[in-house]
């Protein structure tokens, strides 16, 4: 008797903004990644003072992805014959409103996933449906100064209502925004803000990120309005953080670090700021200006479901001194955990940290939760006969799925497991292909070169057999 329960919800999950390429086609306006390059010059700030906007570069690795818009097809047919049950992808915020403030949306961007739906249900696969995965319109991002102006949150209830009435009746699980806590890490992507040296960058972060929540909570209640079975989901980039070592600076080091991703979370799911929120503002020199009714508003539509990834815990001092040796994994910077191993790009690995993390996150908040994103990006290779033993990756994947399972048998209640990049594709942080997270390889390099196509990767068969025994068999 398997301890996951018949219905729950095996798969992948990919975003638009990483997949799909065609970034000019049928209308479609420049998506903010567009204009990222890839590799170390990602990491430049975006606005030069001198230059003004930095936009030219030798290679855009979004213009065509791994070119998802054209073989959609052929991809959910590898999707379905490892078994998916249900496929996270996002949608196109400047496919469907090209600049973000039309009031009509782009038919033929909506004729697109349309067809991707169309495909999905011929093999029965379950949408669930990222709104906002790092892809406002970047025409938002230079013209009102992305979700920092509180206009975005109208541009984003209008696109949001299109979604809703269109494909209502096809999507069950929504997600507002992706990773709404990233906002404070990587602000461009996070919230189309371009900040400039002497902005108030706190400032700016957290006032973009109370119009994102407040636009999550009406969106919300739009999408009850128009189906009630519609169920909302917020999404946090997790990952618990740990003291780096029992002193007790550390621990409250840890748990304020732990609270910065959590304020997020304690608004959507509790429908308030937190009070420990009132001195954290303050500490940082941040004010929110609400208007009438936005409290009312948080309270009224919370989250159905909390969705949120899972790559690594973190690592947390008390002394500014030890914390400046902090190496970057994901957006977030971490200490380094002696006690754990790490990948080539320094995330470090940390399977019974998921275990933690699930059951922090229940134990705050007690709704169901979703793994919408967890992983291993690692340098594949290809072998002569076309086959990649990715055993590295089959060993992270069994390693957290078995503590998922634990977290379950903790009594955690979990809606299902997408892991993420199921087919390979452009790394949101470095712009790399190189980083590879698929059970499907796709040929492509960091400069573009390849035919585009597709191989199953050793994982490939195994993730099947997970799936096949609804998790019961995670060995390898
Ligand atoms: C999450 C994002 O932060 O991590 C994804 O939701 C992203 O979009 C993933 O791709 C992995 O990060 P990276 O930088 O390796 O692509």
């Amino acid at each position: 008797m398997s301890v996951l329960g018949k219905d729950f919800l095996w798969g992948g999950a990919i975003a638009a903004n990483q997949v799909e390429g065609g970034y000019d086609t049928a209308g479609k306006g420049l998506s903010l990644v567009d204009l990222l390059p890839a590799g170390e010059a990602r990491k430049a700030p975006l606005f030069n003072p001198a230059k003004g906007l930095n936009n030219s570069f030798d290679f855009y690795p979004s213009h065509q992805s791994i070119d998802f818009y054209h073989r959609y097809e052929e991809d959910i047919k590898l999707f379905a014959e490892m078994g998916f049950k249900a496929l996270r992808f996002s949608i196109s915020w400047p496919r469907i409103f090209p600049h973000g403030d039309e009031t009509e949306p782009n038919e033929k961007g909506l004729a697109f996933y349309d067809k991707v739906f169309d495909t999905l249900e011929k093999y029965g696969i379950e949408p669930i449906v990222t709104i906002n995965h790092f892809d406002t319109p970047y025409y938002l991002a230079e013209i009102y100064g992305g979700w920092y102006n509180r206009k975005t949150v109208d541009f984003f209830l209008n696109y949001a209502t299109v979604l809703f009435n269109r494909y209502s009746h096809r999507v069950k699980y929504w997600i507002t925004h992706n990773e709404i806590n990233m906002i404070l890490h990587i602000p461009y992507i996070g919230g189309g803000l371009i900040i400039q040296e002497n902005d108030n960058k706190n400032q700016i972060m957290y006032q973009a990120a109370h119009h994102q929540l407040i636009a999550s909570s009406l969106a919300t209640k739009i999408a009850k309005e128009i189906d009630e079975t519609n169920q909302i989901g917020c999404m946090l980039a997790a990952g618990d953080v740990y003291p780096n070592t029992s002193h007790p600076d550390d621990v409250m080091a840890a748990l304020s670090k732990n609270r910065e991703q959590y304020i997020f979370i304690d608004v959507q799911s509790r429908g308030e700021y937190p009070s420990y929120s009132k001195r954290m503002f303050e500490d940082l020199g941040v004010f929110i200006e609400k208007q009438t009714g936005d409290d009312e508003i948080l309270k009224t539509y919370t989250v159905d479901y909390i969705s949120f990834s899972y790559y690594s815990s973190r690592l947390e001092s008390g002394n500014k001194e030890i914390n400046k040796n902090k190496e970057a994994g994901n957006a977030f910077a971490s200490l380094k955990n002696p006690h754990l191993e790490a990948s080539n790009w320094g995330w470090q690995i940390d399977p019974v940290g998921l275990r933690v993390t699930m059951n922090q996150i229940y134990d705050r908040y007690q709704k169901p939760l979703f793994i919408v994103e967890n992983g291993l990006g690692e340098i594949d290779k290809v072998e002569e006969d076309g086959s990649i033993h990715d055993t590295y990756r089959i060993k992270y994947l069994s390693e957290h799925l078995n503590q998922m399972i634990e977290a379950v048998k903790d009594g955690v209640p979990l809606l299902g497991y997408t892991s993420w990049g199921c087919i390979d594709l452009v790394s949101a942080v470095s712009g790399e292909m190189k980083k590879r997270y698929g059970y499907i390889y796709v040929d492509r390099d960091n400069k573009g070169h390849g035919s585009l196509n597709r191989l199953r990767k050793d994982s490939f068969y195994w993730y099947q057999r997970v799936i096949q025994s609804n998790g019961d068999n995670l060995s390898y």
